[in-house]
């Protein structure tokens, strides 16, 4: 009797913790699937094999595969640290000397938007925060449209953005398989069908994932179409200087868009062309039709993020924003920033070269024609499934490969192992 009194106690807290998991609030929540690319990082953290490659990842390494901090990043924290500031709240839009170099470092110091002071820009968190803020902006007060065209393929980022915020994705043609370059007259053509008033996002460089950016004739062509249909402009900047080296290069489109009278909505990210990925320093930006317009709509701004996080973190801003007002530091940005960009350039040669080496004969071109951390390689899933199986050689299933993975040191390898299953 008393040991059936003690299983029937023991038995007691388990049929209560069985009917609280089937009473549980959440017992309806299905598992989600793992994201795609942290897989990648997953599958190749198991994998032993000395020789490994991981071109998954969107962050730049140096020439031993080691996160970069660059020197100036280095020592703007340096130099915050010796001013020992307060860890006070920022306001809600964020760091008014980051927010203003931000707009400044997009638009240039001679922008008639930014002279005049007709636009806007909050700090957000990077590049996500910036661009979801942009997303919920829109989907309050852009009454004509709820619909955001993407080109086809963009950042896998984009659709749940814009999608949580309430917006309906559609999307226009913009990388040919084919030639795994641009589809210039694709997307000419389904650019010219969008209803008016839509909405299309723009990478405004080093478009991620293909590595493939319109030149600047096709980008005229693509102001003047999307000026005819009268489409909201969003350009997503997260690449300023990291695709040619040159920050002005890499802004002409945002730049020559405005000139010809086109009020884009920006978002920036310093994640990559200052490496400061975890910092989360980012930017969004209204170009208005004039400063009274911006000032209406820098309150609506507000009002939308306060509720959302309150105000942004200052630790990234301030790096930022020490880098860009200190004309020491900003030289030697523009030079690590340019060293960065050559690294990659470099590697997409050697890449080419080493394939010609191995004795490859297709046409590599597209490699060294597409730009930033990223390379659309062409390679079919199948071919990726052998790269990671027989040479542990980790990418996504869509054959793009980070080109900041690569390293001369193991650029051979990688050469070797493609043509072994392209040949
Ligand atoms: C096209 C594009 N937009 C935005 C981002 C945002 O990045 P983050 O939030 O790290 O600044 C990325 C990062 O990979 C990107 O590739």
């Amino acid at each position: 009797m008393a040991l059936l009194h003690s299983r029937r106690l023991l038995a007691a807290p388990r049929l209560a913790a069985a009917a609280s998991r089937a009473s549980s609030w959440w017992s309806h929540v299905e598992m989600g699937p793992p994201d795609p690319i942290l897989g990648v990082t997953e599958a190749y953290k198991r994998d032993t094999n000395s020789k490994k490659m991981n071109l998954g990842v969107g962050a730049y390494r140096d020439d031993n595969g080691k996160p970069y901090v660059l020197n100036c990043v280095r020592k703007a924290e340096a130099m915050i640290a010796s001013k020992k500031m307060d860890k006070e709240y920022l306001p809600i839009g964020g760091l008014a000397d980051f927010t203003r170099a931000s707009a400044e470092l997009a638009l240039g110091e001679n922008s008639e938007a930014f002279k005049s002071g007709r636009y806007v820009t909050v700090q957000g968190i990077s590049g996500t925060g910036s661009l979801r803020i942009g997303a919920n902006f829109l989907q309050r007060f852009f009454k004509a449209s709820r619909d955001v065209y993407l080109p086809k393929p963009s950042w896998g980022n984009h659709t749940p953005i814009f999608r949580d915020a309430g917006m309906q994705l559609q999307a226009y043609r913009y990388y040919d398989p084919k030639t795994c370059s641009l589809d210039f007259s694709g997307a000419m053509d389904d650019i010219s069908k969008i209803p008016e008033k839509s909405i299309i996002l723009l990478h405004a460089c080093a478009h991620n994932p293909t590595g493939v950016d319109p030149r600047q004739e096709q980008w005229k062509e693509l102001a003047a179409m999307v000026k005819k249909r009268n489409l909201l402009v969003y350009f997503d900047m997260a690449y300023q200087g990291f695709a040619s080296g040159d920050i002005n290069r890499d802004a002409w489109a945002v730049r020559y868009f405005i000139e010809q009278g086109i009020n884009i909505v920006l978002s920036q990210s310093f994640a990559k062309n200052m490496g400061l990925y975890g910092e989360r320093a980012g930017a969004f930006t209204v170009i208005c039709s004039d400063a009274d317009e911006a000032k209406r709509v820098e309150s609506q701004l507000k009002i939308l993020i306060r509720p959302m996080y309150s105000n942004p973190p200052v630790n990234g801003a301030r790096i930022a924003s020490m880098i860009l007002n200190t004309p020491d530091l900003r030289k030697e940005w523009l030079t690590e920033v340019k060293g960065m960009a050559d690294r990659i350039i470099s590697m997409r040669t050697q890449l080419v070269s080493n394939l010609k080496k191995e004795g490859s004969s297709h046409n590599w071109q597209h490699i060294t024609d597409q730009i930033g951390m990223f390379c659309f390689t062409g390679l079919k899933p199948e071919q990726v499934e052998r790269l990671i199986k027989e040479f542990s050689v980790y990418m996504t299933k869509d054959g793009r490969i980070s080109v900041a993975g690569v390293t001369s040191g193991n650029v051979g390898y990688l050469a070797h192992a493609i043509h072994q299953v392209t040949k």
